[in-house]
């Protein structure tokens, strides 16, 4: 698929850059748009150069922000729920990319965008960045995932709030709250995410991938099985090369090399 509302690029340590690229509507996803979205999710966990993904926005005024109102205008009700499950299908596959994933909130997350940053594994924004999930003003509700990852993330009452005011809050409100992991001035945030992303990758990328799962299914599923599948997880590194080599280095006083393997 070419892209024309997203660019895709994959840089140095394999670290791919996702930007949503339609500035002029202060990057607002239309369908067209969660279409290539959902394209770059599935290149990115089939491209083995690919070790981890930064999503932003093109500009310097908006991450994304929100679904394209000229599209939800005109949807009728059957219309509206398929495109509410493609949503919800791209953003769920960016969730269990077990890649590592960040998002770098570059300004506005408002609604969709906001769904879009809480489907990525962290959060870093710019201290100039508005978070909120702005729906029931329009007089619909979040219909990729906002009902549902919010909560995860804040807390029910946190979540509540947000949703049912229809407010943005700052960047730095959303570092007290816990929805964003670091805030940085504008022109450091992709430097940073660069850093920070650079710092996991040094870890081993099978345990990465399977730690990003643990936590999804034991989220999912419950403690139960979440920790039965910690538990075979946990075996299952036992078998890798990363970990005789993690385990051995340590002994060795030296940084580990790992193959993923
Ligand atoms: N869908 C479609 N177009 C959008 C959009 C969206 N979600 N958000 C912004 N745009 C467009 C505007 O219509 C405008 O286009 P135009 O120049 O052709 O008129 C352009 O992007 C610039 O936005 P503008 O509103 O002029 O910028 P602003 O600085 O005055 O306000 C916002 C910025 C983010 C506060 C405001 O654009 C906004 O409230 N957007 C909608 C947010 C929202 O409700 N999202 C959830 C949708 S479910």
């Amino acid at each position: 698929m070419s892209y024309s509302n997203i660019r895709f690029e994959v840089g140095d340590a394999g670290i791919a850059q996702l930007t949503v690229n339609r500035p002029e509507k202060l990057n607002a996803l239309n369908s067209e748009t969660v279409a290539e979205l959902r394209d770059a999710v599935s290149r990115a966990a089939g491209d083995a150069e690919v070790r981890a993904l930064i999503v932003t926005g093109e500009g310097q005024k908006a991450f994304v922000a929100g679904a394209d109102i000229n599209q939800l205008a005109l949807l009728t009700p059957i219309e509206a729920q398929a495109y509410a499950e493609r949503g919800q299908r791209a953003f769920r596959e960016m969730e269990m990319l077990a890649k590592p994933t960040l998002a770098a909130i570059n300004g506005y997350a408002l609604g969709g965008g906001l769904e879009l940053a809480m489907s990525c594994a962290v959060r870093v924004a710019s201290e100039t960045a508005r978070l909120g999930q702005p729906e029931v003003k329009l007089g619909v509700l979040p219909g990729y995932g906002g009902t549902q990852r919010l909560p995860r993330l804040v807390g029910r009452g946190r979540a509540l709030e947000m949703l049912l005011t229809g407010e943005p809050i700052t960047a730095a409100e959303a570092h007290r709250i816990g929805l964003v992991n670091h805030v940085v001035p504008l022109a450091e945030l992709l430097e940073f995410s660069r850093q920070w992303l650079c710092k996991v990758l040094a870890n081993a990328p099978l345990a990465l991938g399977l730690t990003m799962q643990a936590v999804d299914v034991g989220l999912e599923a419950g403690l139960e099985q979440g920790l039965r599948f910690e538990a075979a997880a946990f075996g299952l590194t036992t078998a890798t090369e990363d970990k005789r080599e993690g385990t051995r280095a340590f002994l060795e006083k030296r940084t580990a090399a790992f193959a993923g393997k």
